[in-house]
């Protein structure tokens, strides 16, 4: 995905879109650019290339600009090479459009033959240029920029996202969004557009949150919004939206991961506080036919990607546990293409940080065609799952940049927890005595959270430093904990590039010991429950071919102590909640050791922060 700022307003734009550009990094950083409309010469400047925001940032140092309209756009590249050719904005040959885009047109090479036919001349590989010319070429035969903007939108197919600027009217944006996110901010006397909120916080917290298919014009002073097929004005309200400034910046950490790492506590203190009253769990998002819905299901089917998948994995063994309803669990890329038909009695539980990730998106519009009752849990606010959902429960972890997943992870575990023990209240399947005993454990997780970071942060940091140049890695876990072993190998992946895998433990002899050697480090997420003896099994076997054992258990296990070549202890806690613990030194070692290479932690290689585009 991409990052698109625009701003309007009195103050000097491109300051105001440099700083919207840096929020918005972690979506897309091979590739950036402005426009901005030159007030002295009456033009519209350009300023892109590949490389981060710090490149653009150089080649603007020293230029003299005055303007207070402009554009931007971090790239991450889906057609063409992240080359300053292909950075947006995009301008038409006279240079009387620029825009920036996010998502896929996929109709633009029939756009583009026909387009060239007419003599128009194509700088790159994009397909964000096709946008820029169809729109000058809609502009021969219309009365107002608008008109054209939109007749070149609804010849053009796919899902995107558009903020443009015209030369003839430059007091005003254009601004378009189809399943890519984007959001108006209102400030007083200007007023922002961004692909999420983090981009104008230091601005204004209210916002509009564009639907699909609306276009808007956006002025300094005021919005005017239109359904793209009607052309007719519509009215949208603003909300506020409770990210802090502070919140959406690094502060004094040294990454955002690092700092996200540190912020779970404090999630998950929150999280229990707004969900736990006395005894009640409640879900203040929840309208009654919605937890009617959750009485009456008879199988629940959870649906995401990457990490969120892994907690959804998770879930399966706390509904298993609390509920008896049975559960299954797919990607969203596998699920949204299956034939499996699915009834009435079904619930599909779509989790995502974002809430604009492609393939769980489709997996709604799947679900949804076949008149199922969807719920996700979400965490970013007003984004498209929690719109097009039927309900929505948010996990409230705050802006979550850098692009391995933590906070939201354990946010999402702690979320899905607590349906599964409200499902078991609900349904007569958990006393009122179990539950008061689930809750309790539950309130000791945010002070367990912190005693984890503060105290085994400096031995999982010393640890990586010994183990950042082995070559490979192999996670292992049972049960609850099998997720959190996949969990850990993509933070490790995602990060450090050292290939990590994850595996259920059982499996180890159907294949994977091969690869046992004094050279394999593997993970053993081991602490105290049903499975722990066969996890020490495992640990026999593998320090019997002499591999590396590195272990996670519950503190004082002075045998696992003994077994292993490094150990991170954790407290006790109720199997449920576990894979909230067992992940915390994870999340570390994967961070030190990224640190450790030199890797960019929070923007890594090839990645983004949400995957928009399938
Ligand atoms: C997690 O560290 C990764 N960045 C990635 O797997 C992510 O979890 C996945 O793309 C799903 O994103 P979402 O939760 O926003 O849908």
């Amino acid at each position: 995905m991409c990052g698109i700022v625009g701003y309007v307003g009195k103050k000097e734009a491109v300051p105001i879109l440099l700083q919207g550009l840096e929020s918005l990094e972690y979506r897309g950083y091979d590739s950036s650019g402005l426009a901005y409309f030159d007030e002295a010469q009456k033009k519209i400047d350009c300023f892109k290339g590949a490389g981060p925001v710090s490149c653009l940032k150089s080649q603007l140092a020293g230029i003299h600009h005055s303007g207070c309209i402009g554009i931007a756009h971090t790239r991450w590249a889906t057609h063409g090479a992240p080359t300053q050719e292909n950075a947006h904005p995009h301008l038409d040959n006279k240079g009387y459009f620029a825009i920036v885009h996010n998502g896929i047109i996929e109709n633009y090479k029939l756009l583009k033959q026909d387009l060239e036919k007419r003599g128009y001349q194509f700088k790159s590989q994009t397909d964000t240029e096709t946008a820029v010319h169809l729109w000058h070429a809609k502009n021969e035969h219309a009365d107002a920029i608008r008109e054209s903007f939109r007749q070149a939108i609804l010849h053009m197919e796919g899902q995107f996202a558009f903020v443009g600027m015209g030369l003839d009217e430059p007091d005003r944006l254009f601004v378009f969004r189809r399943s890519n996110p984007l959001l108006i901010g209102l400030g007083r006397g200007e007023n922002f557009v961004a692909s999420d909120a983090t981009a104008f916080l230091p601005y204004t917290n209210r916002v509009i949150y564009l639907g699909d298919d609306e276009l808007a014009e956006v002025f300094k002073d005021h919005v005017r919004i239109y359904n793209l097929k009607s052309g007719r004005l519509i009215h949208k309200k603003s909300v506020h939206i409770d990210w802090s400034q502070e919140q959406a910046q690094k502060g004094n950490a040294p990454h955002f991961m690092f700092k996200e790492i540190h912020e779970q506590p404090e999630v998950l203190k929150k999280t229990l506080k707004q969900r736990i009253k006395n005894t009640q769990i409640i879900w203040n998002e929840l309208r009654p036919k919605d937890l009617d819905k959750l009485k009456q299901i008879e199988r629940i089917l959870a649906v995401s990607c990457g990490t969120a998948y892994h907690a959804c994995l998770a879930s399966k063994y706390m509904f298993d546990a609390c509920t008896g309803i049975p559960v299954s669990v797919d990607v969203s890329s596998e699920f949204r293409y299956s034939e499996q038909q699915l009834t009435r009695k079904d619930m599909v539980l779509l989790v995502s940080q974002s809430g604009e990730t492609a393939d769980t998106l489709a997996a709604l519009n799947e679900a949804k065609r076949q008149g199922v009752f969807t719920l996700a849990i979400v965490n970013v606010r007003g984004s498209s799952l929690a719109r097009e959902a039927d309900a929505v429960i948010y996990t409230h972890a705050g802006p979550e940049i850098g692009v391995a997943s933590t906070k939201a992870y354990t946010a999402q575990l702690m979320v899905l927890a607590l349906l599964a023990i409200y499902l078991g209240i609900i349904r007569n399947k958990i006393s009122k005595k179990d539950a008061s005993a689930f809750l309790a454990q539950a309130r000791k997780l945010p002070k367990y959270c912190l005693q984890i970071i503060q105290k085994k942060s400096a031995a999982v940091k010393s640890y990586a430093e010994s183990l950042k140049d082995k070559p490979n890695f192999i996670y292992l876990g049972r049960g609850i904990n099998f997720p959190t072993a996949l969990e850990g190998a993509l933070k490790f992946k995602e990060i450090t590039y050292t290939h990590a895998h994850g595996y259920a433990a059982g499996e180890m002899k159907h294949g994977p010991i091969a690869l046992i050697d004094d050279q394999l480090v593997v993970i053993c997420i081991a602490p105290q429950s049903k499975t722990y003896e066969k996890m020490m099994n495992n640990i026999e076997e593998i320090s019997a071919r002499k591999g590396i054992v590195f272990s996670i258990g519950t503190e004082d296990d002075q045998r696992l102590i003994a077994k292993s070549r490094f150990f991170v202890g954790i407290p006790r806690i109720l199997e449920i909640f576990s894979p909230i613990l067992t992940v915390i030194p994870l999340q570390l070692l994967a961070y030190y050791v990224a640190v450790a290479k030199g890797n960019e932690v929070d923007k890594p290689r090839n990645l983004a922060k949400s995957v928009t585009v399938e």
